[in-house]
């Protein structure tokens, strides 16, 4: 359609676009906008060829305000298109014209891998696996652990504390041996259980040190268990995790919940790397859940899985566990 142009036909077109989009308010009406207005055979286009029958002068100005009518309605238009698109919410948003792409598959964290295997080793050596809280009581996390409030061995392991009252408070566990009052109290012996969970301490991390990290407890009540027991349970789980040919390591080590005490370590380049402590049950930790320390006996070790994994892998930092970058994780 040809239309006799002017700069008024001009202006009058302009108000006329510009209150028909503000009116539009679906795709369809912005599509039928576009077509009656800036399309190919579109009113603005009919403006255009009219152009033809004007003097040189006139088409010279109504050909500038044509012009730039046209940039105004294409840039109203292109805004109004993604308001409306925004809008119209993430379903229309979906750009079904980009390629696809597989999706990144998901795997199992190391710590969780390296658990799974320690858990594994333990099942066959006939430990059930129970499990606990990270939010933990004072009572079981200390006093049951044979660890009275006044008492030095606290201040080895740095608390978060979550509530300090002093007649019961509640922390993050530091260690998983709340555990083992835990499970005594609720069965009698014989006892065979791992526990694997986070611990928390609020200490300065470096290489082999995080403020979260894991560990497994292992507890073994009966009669007549004895320290070689323990000995011939932790060896046999170093076999299985590390190889038969890996040095192994026990010293010595104070736990206020064992007696006599022991930690083990394992020979890396040359260097002992602490893996896990261990002992034979303290009897008062037996007599605060109600066993005979007369009759029964028991040991107890708690290994830390991410030591074991940087063993195990060569991982030189135990910070890189919880740093969440993809490049460490999905390596494993
Ligand atoms: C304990 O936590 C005792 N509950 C272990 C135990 C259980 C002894 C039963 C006797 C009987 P310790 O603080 O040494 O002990 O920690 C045990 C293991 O947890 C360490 O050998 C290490 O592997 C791991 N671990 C401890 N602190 C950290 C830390 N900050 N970062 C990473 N791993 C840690």
């Amino acid at each position: 359609m040809t239309t006799t142009a002017s700069e008024q036909s001009i202006a009058d077109l302009k108000n006329e676009a510009l209150a028909a989009l503000e009116q539009a308010s679906s795709a369809d009406d912005l599509e039928k906008w576009r077509v009656e207005f800036t399309g190919r055979k579109g009113r603005l286009t009919g403006v255009l060829r009219g152009l033809g029958a004007l003097s040189p002068e006139e088409r010279r100005a109504v050909g500038a305000a044509a012009n730039q009518l046209k940039n105004e309605l294409e840039e109203a238009f292109s805004q109004k298109q993604v308001v409306s698109r925004e809008s119209s919410g993430p379903v229309d948003a979906i750009d079904v014209t980009l390629p696809g792409r597989r999706p990144r598959k998901g795997r199992l964290h190391p710590s969780t891998q390296v658990i799974r295997e320690m858990l594994e080793a333990f099942n066959e050596m006939g430990f059930q696996v129970v499990e606990g809280n990270e939010v933990e009581q004072e009572r079981y996390n200390f006093d049951m652990l044979n660890i009275p409030a006044d008492h030095p061995a606290r201040d080895m392991q740095d608390t978060i504390w979550i509530d300090r009252n002093p007649a019961n408070g509640i922390l993050l566990r530091t260690q998983t041996s709340p555990m083992q009052p835990r499970t005594m109290e609720k069965q009698a012996p014989p006892v065979r259980i791992v526990s694997p969970g986070k611990c928390f301490r609020f200490e300065a991390t470096d290489a082999t040190h995080e403020w979260q990290f894991h560990q497994v407890e292992g507890l073994a009540v009966d009669e007549g268990l004895s320290f070689a027991d323990l000995k011939g349970t932790l060896f046999e789980f170093a076999r299985r995790m590390f190889g038969a040919n890996r040095k192994v390591r026990f010293r010595c080590d104070f736990f206020p919940f064992v007696e006599p005490g022991v930690d083990m370590s394992i020979d890396w380049n040359g260097r002992w790397v602490e893996i896990l402590g261990a002992g034979m049950v303290h009897p008062q930790v037996l007599r605060n859940v109600g066993y005979d320390p007369e009759k029964y006996t028991g040991f107890a070790f708690g290994v830390g899985p991410e030591r074991v994994a940087m063993l195990k892998y060569g991982i030189e930092d135990i910070r890189h566990f919880f740093a969440n970058d993809l490049r460490f994780l999905s390596q494993f």
